[in-house]
């Protein structure tokens, strides 16, 4: 096991849960988008591993693109949030399926979807690997949910503390020793 692991105070969710999740989620999307094109916009850096593995679970041809935002500077109200490295591809009548690893205050993901719904998608939906029921500031219509969560710091499988832990394979809430 990686040393980090050891800063972990408890695992939420195994490799393990973790992969059969995923698989459970790409069953469903299969059958939802059968017979469309599709195009999985994984947003940097959180939800890569999201992305990784979904995309290879999906027995179907997708293609994939990418966004960085920058997540609300300052304070975390403002709900401003900036393009950093936009989609390379046109949206123009094409059924996108954003890939997040966790939805927080919902902030990033409202105004992502009012943002690639300007640009004349066919659809836009949401799957997310977390989300944080309690914490949700902005109202988000999620179409694929992985796990619903309680209001704490989690890490792992793409999920930082200060840019670290993403390359863990489980997901937990960091022990209070590591940011206190
Ligand atoms: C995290 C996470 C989501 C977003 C969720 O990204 O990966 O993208 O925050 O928060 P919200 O629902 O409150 O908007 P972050 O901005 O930390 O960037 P990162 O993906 O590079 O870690
Ligand atoms: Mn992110
Ligand atoms: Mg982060």
């Amino acid at each position: 096991r990686v040393e980090a692991d050891l800063d972990l105070t408890k695992t939420l969710f195994t490799e393990e849960q973790i992969q059969t999740r995923i698989a459970e989620m790409a069953r469903r999307i299969e059958a939802d988008y059968e017979g469309r094109d599709l195009l999985l916009v994984g947003v940097l850096k959180g939800a890569v591993m999201v992305m990784a593995d979904l995309s290879r679970e999906l027995d179907r041809h997708v293609e994939i693109d990418w966004m960085a935002v920058s997540s609300y500077a300052g304070t975390k109200s403002s709900g401003v949030v900036r393009i950093l490295k936009d989609l390379d591809t046109d949206l123009d009548g094409r059924h996108v399926l954003i890939v997040e690893d966790i939805i927080d205050t919902g902030l990033t993901l409202s105004w992502l979807v009012a943002n690639l719904q300007s640009r004349g998608p066919a659809s836009v939906e949401i799957a997310t690997l977390l989300r944080k029921p309690e914490a949700l500031e902005m109202p988000v219509d999620v179409k694929y949910v992985g796990f619903d969560i309680p209001n704490a710091f989690v890490i792992g499988y793409g999920l930082d503390f200060d840019e670290k832990y993403r390359n863990l394979r489980s997901i937990g809430t960091l022990a209070e020793h590591m940011y206190s």
